[in-house]
């Protein structure tokens, strides 16, 4: 199976499934715990109907909406995704790219494996940078000047980051950051063999939101499960890091159906 065969999300995942070495794959696809949460997401946004617009004419097709004041070419943008160069070499530079040619924003996570800087000369397409409060202010400012100073002009604000998620699927094949692989996950990178050589043949992996602020010697020691409790978003993130919990889209409904109760 190649790109050339990827006609929708599912066919991605089948790809990814066959190219990436399992513990990687089973870190982006999982969720925690029984995984209720995850099925019930996907359920709900299959379940989600989309008005159709008929006899309104076709010549100009205009499905671009403003998004926390960016103009984007069409109502979806690429969320803020961890460690996106231990998917794919090219990592946050071909999604950024991606996101120029379709017209939309692309999210630069704290996790990113590109800095937010080389997007910003590379591409112009708007950006929008994820961030977690810390305790220390000032590392706060500095943080948040970097980001104005790369010319990020959205800023999304972490506020459900306060545990780790018991992801069963990286306990079981033992992804941790350094890596805590247990034989059968190591297995699988044997059997991925163009995994482990694209990642030697080319650069360094690296965090550069953080390297500038953290010790990336001392940060190499942490649990993988330890970082992770600073990577959960608003942005529904809930079914990586917890189970059972209600759904961001739920409480848009709900809250939706309350207002027109009460006008
Ligand atoms: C592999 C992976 C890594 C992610 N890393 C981050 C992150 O570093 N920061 C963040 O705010 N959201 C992160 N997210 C959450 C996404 O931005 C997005 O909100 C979420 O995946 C959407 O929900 P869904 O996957 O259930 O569709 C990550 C998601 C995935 C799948």
């Amino acid at each position: 199976m190649r790109l050339k065969d990827c006609h929708n999300f599912q066919d991605f995942r089948t790809l990814a499934k066959k190219r990436l070495p399992s513990p990687i794959f089973n870190y982006i696809d999982g969720g925690a715990d029984d995984e209720t949460t995850y099925r019930r997401n996907t359920a709900a946004f299959e379940s989600c109907d989309l008005v159709p617009s008929v006899l309104t004419g076709v010549k100009d097709v205009d499905l671009s909406v403003t998004v926390m004041g960016q103009k984007l070419a069409l109502p979806i943008y690429c969320s803020p995704t961890a460690l996106q160069r231990l998917f794919h070499h090219d990592g946050e530079r071909a999604v950024a790219n991606a996101a120029e040619k379709y017209g939309t924003m692309f999210g630069v996570s704290s996790l990113g494996t590109v800095s937010m800087e080389e997007i910003a000369k590379q591409t112009t397409t708007p950006q929008v940078y994820q961030f977690y409060f810390h305790k220390d202010r000032e590392l706060n400012r500095a943080m948040m000047q970097r980001a104005k100073d790369s010319g990020i002009q959205v800023m999304m604000l972490t506020v459900d980051s306060i545990t780790g998620g018991n992801r069963e699927r990286d306990l079981r094949t033992g992804f941790a950051i350094p890596f805590k692989l247990n034989l059968k996950g190591m297995l699988q990178f044997i059997l991925k063999p163009m995994w482990g050589i694209n990642y030697v043949t080319h650069e360094k992996f690296r965090l550069p939101q953080l390297e500038e602020h953290v010790d990336m010697g001392l940060w190499c020691h942490l649990n993988w499960r330890l970082l992770y409790q600073h990577a959960r978003s608003i942005n529904e993130l809930g079914r990586r890091g917890r189970d059972g919990e209600i759904l961001g889209r739920t409480v848009l409904l709900e809250r939706h159906y309350e207002s027109r109760r009460r006008s």
